[in-house]
């Protein structure tokens, strides 16, 4: 019996966590494990009623979980920067979730703005990674509203973070056995601080321990134009916390938008946390158009994390025969379908 945590959020975040849920409730029945959901109403609401983010307490119960599924954090009346930081970096952090995995696959029967490109030329996977950097809050600023303000933040970067994110990523892309090629994605040429250490440590890791994978180096400016170019390139990529997060934007665009990009915050000796990673999309809030199939994705992540491995990959091929066979688009409210029908969908194609 795994404890599930369950943190819908703002936005739209609740109606694709419905769906997800869905699929989780039908895949358990037909893979033969049980769980248990923990509900938590943690959001931009909760805060403007009890100006409450994360309490302590919550943080607490958090860690006694299986797995963590978060819809998404991001209200249209809080100032930007309070809830992210105050909830979902806080989780990252606050769990030491030090990876970020972002898989980039281009599902059959999904468009991408890429031409010539399809299913075998996109595919290859992210890890970011996910508690230094620029991420930290580390700077500050001086003379603040005068013509002499100065506003400083540093990127952070420990021998120790870098080397349990490279190793995890050396791990991974074994594990993975496509190409057995992992890419340092930095910009060594102008990071000569950051990514001396992270191409020092790449090259003694894959050196002592990892002889079977091939190690490539990209500057980050480099890989967007190959992301574009020549994306079937890539196996495995590693790289910091912003640079990662910018690079699985342009990930998530060319596997067909944020309609199906999913993401985990692993931390593999302890909770983990499974999110779309589109975000709360307030527009779409409510109307029951935005794909639930990120969410599903999301949740097909944390089955595998949970060692359910059958069950994520049934997850993924019911997703991937619905994108192949049901639905006009990916995009919200172009689907042919309402949210919930796409979740009900997914459980038809679980066979
Ligand atoms: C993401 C998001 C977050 C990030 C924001 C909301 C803090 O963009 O998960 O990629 O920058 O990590
Ligand atoms: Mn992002």
């Amino acid at each position: 019996m795994y404890k599930i945590a369950v943190l819908p959020g703002d936005g739209t975040g609740p109606e694709v966590i419905d769906e997800g849920l869905k699929v989780l409730d039908a895949v358990a029945s037909k893979a033969g494990f049980k769980y248990e959901k923990i509900m938590y109403d943690l959001g931009g609401e909760r805060y403007k009623k009890t100006g409450e983010i994360l309490p302590d307490s919550v943080l607490e119960e958090l860690r006694t979980v299986d797995a963590i599924y978060l819809g998404a954090i991001g209200h249209p009346d809080v100032k930007p920067g309070i809830l992210e930081k105050g909830l979902l970096l806080a989780l990252r952090f606050g769990l030491d979730q030090y990876i970020n995995l972002r898989p980039v696959k281009l599902y059959p029967g999904v468009e991408t703005p890429i031409k010539d490109k399809g299913p075998n030329e996109i595919d290859f996977v992210v890890v970011r990674e996910n508690t230094e950097g620029l991420y930290t809050g580390t700077g500050g600023s001086l003379k603040k509203g005068t013509p002499d303000e100065v506003a400083i933040q540093t990127s952070v970067n420990t021998r120790k973070g870098v080397e349990r994110c490279l190793k995890y990523a050396f791990e991974y892309t074994k594990k993975r056995n496509k190409t057995n090629t992992l890419t340092l994605v930095g910009k060594t040429n102008v990071l000569t601080h950051a990514f001396d250490l992270w191409e020092r440590a790449f090259h003694e890791i894959g050196e002592k321990d990892y002889s079977g994978i091939k190690r490539e180096y990209a500057h980050v400016d480099a890989t967007c134009m190959w992301f574009v170019k020549n994306p079937e390139w890539f196996d495995v990529i590693v790289t910091d916390n912003m640079f990662g997060d910018i690079i699985t934007d342009l990930g998530a665009m060319i596997q067909g938008g944020m309609g199906v990009a999913a993401g985990g915050n692993i931390n593999p000796e302890g909770v983990s946390m499974f999110e779309p990673i589109g975000g709360s999309a307030p527009k779409y809030a409510g109307k029951g158009v935005i794909n639930p199939l990120a969410a599903i994705c999301a949740g097909g992540m944390l089955l595998e994390t949970l060692g359910e491995d059958k069950a994520a990959a049934m997850v993924e091929q019911a997703v991937m025969s619905v994108t192949a066979n049901k639905l006009k688009s990916l995009s919200a409210g172009k689907m042919g379908y309402s949210t919930s029908e796409v979740g009900d969908l997914v459980v038809e194609a679980l066979g």
